[in-house]
């Protein structure tokens, strides 16, 4: 369907990948802990305000977050898991060399407790077992995170602000979740900790569902992204940093084309690429926007979108990846769109 003139035309396209495990039929970014391929680093804060009660809840968390991931050295679609703590002085209890035993070591209770606290040491200590980890080009291609357990927060007198530190690491396209544990009801620490966290993965124990959010807003979305700088990823508001993110990439074709050859241009960018789908006003004013930002020209905009009439079912329809059937245009309430024209 030609949506409206026809001047410059640009072509949209939505690749639906096989975001990093190969079952993304849903356009939601698929939440299976088995098959999360990532790095992680626990950082976890063992200085006397978290005490041995916290100790035990951040303990029982991770062992929770982690017990259906397939935790292991060997290469493919796993998990490796490192273990931090900073207290008086950060140190790496385990990192990423002995992944088959570690969830018989989250024994947080042995370690020491003191009074001071080093956020940016854990930070940076956690950022060090990453790069290490992927030495000789390692699982250079799997995504990074670093999970941080705190009950307290320091910016003042250390050699290095926690928050720049943080930010270089995200630059680095390590995501960071934190989780707050408050344990004396001196609030703060989560507003604190955001500050560190990726947008969107500041969490908190007196969430009762701390490891489900952890696990599907933090781990899950980090897990689903799309290759490369030229895909731009589909998400529930275009441009708002902690939207959530679904397992469709944006990608705009500057190939001024008729549809049938923009359909076919579109498709040749990729195996699983098809003119993009507007189901509903969201997807439309996502895709509005991101090709208001690209193009930086102003509107109206004229772009080409997968709708088409389909002959042999004599209705119109929206395309879908080459291997799937196509989605009668009825199937959605969204329908804001102008008489089409036959091609
Ligand atoms: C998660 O993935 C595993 C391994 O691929 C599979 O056996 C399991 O059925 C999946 N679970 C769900 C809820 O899809
Ligand atoms: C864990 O991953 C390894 C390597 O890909 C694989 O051989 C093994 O079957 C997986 N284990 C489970 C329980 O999925
Ligand atoms: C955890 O560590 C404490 C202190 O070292 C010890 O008493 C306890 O037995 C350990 N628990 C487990 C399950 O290993
Ligand atoms: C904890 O550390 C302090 C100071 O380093 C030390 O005096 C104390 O004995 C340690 N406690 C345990 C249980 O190791
Ligand atoms: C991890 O630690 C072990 C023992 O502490 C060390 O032998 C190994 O080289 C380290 N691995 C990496 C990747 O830093
Ligand atoms: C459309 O998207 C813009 C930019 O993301 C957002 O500011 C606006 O609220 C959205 N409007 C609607 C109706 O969703
Ligand atoms: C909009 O475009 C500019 C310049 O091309 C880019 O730097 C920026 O990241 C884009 N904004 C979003 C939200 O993608
Ligand atoms: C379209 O809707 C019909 C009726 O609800 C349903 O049977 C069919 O599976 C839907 N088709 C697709 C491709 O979603």
């Amino acid at each position: 369907m030609r949506v409206s003139l026809l001047s410059s035309i640009f072509l949209v396209c939505f690749g639906n990948f096989h975001l990093a495990y190969g079952q993304s039929v849903d356009p939601k970014c698929a939440c299976n802990m088995s098959n999360l391929w990532l790095d992680v680093v626990v950082v976890i804060d063992n200085s006397q305000s978290m005490g041995h009660d916290g100790l035990n809840e951040v303990a029982a968390s991770i062992v929770t977050v982690f017990a259906q991931s397939n935790i292991t050295q060997a290469l493919g679609q796993t998990t490796r898991v490192g273990i931090v703590t900073y207290g008086e002085s950060a140190v790496v209890h385990d990192n990423f060399s002995n992944n088959e035993k570690i969830l018989q070591k989250y024994n947080l209770t042995a370690f020491n407790d003191t009074r001071t606290f080093i956020d940016a040491m854990g930070l940076s200590v956690a950022k060090t077992v990453l790069d290490d980890g992927r030495a000789n080009g390692k699982r250079d291609n799997v995504q990074r995170a670093i999970i941080v357990y705190a009950s307290h927060y320091v910016s003042q007198g250390q050699e290095k602000d926690p928050v720049q530190l943080a930010e270089q690491i995200k630059e680095d396209d390590i995501g960071i979740i934190t989780a707050a544990f408050n344990q004396f009801g001196g609030g703060g620490v989560l507003a604190e900790l955001a500050k560190l966290a990726t947008p969107g993965m500041a969490f908190s124990n007196t969430n009762t569902d701390l490891v489900g959010e952890i696990q599907r807003n933090g781990l899950c979305q980090l897990n689903c992204f799309c290759p490369g700088i030229a895909w731009t990823q589909y998400t529930s508001q275009f441009g708002l940093a902690s939207a959530r993110r679904f397992g469709l990439c944006l990608k705009l074709g500057d190939i001024d084309a008729m549809w049938t050859a923009a359909k076919i241009a579109c498709q040749h960018l990729d195996n699983s690429a098809y003119l993009v789908s507007e189901f509903n006003r969201a997807k439309h004013n996502f895709t509005y926007h991101f090709f208001n930002n690209m193009t930086n020209i102003p509107g109206p905009y004229i772009y080409h979108i997968g709708l088409s009439w389909d002959v042999p079912s004599q209705q119109w329809m929206w395309e879908q990846p080459a291997n799937q059937p196509k989605i009668p245009f009825t199937n959605s309430s969204y329908a804001p769109w102008n008489p089409g024209i036959f091609l």
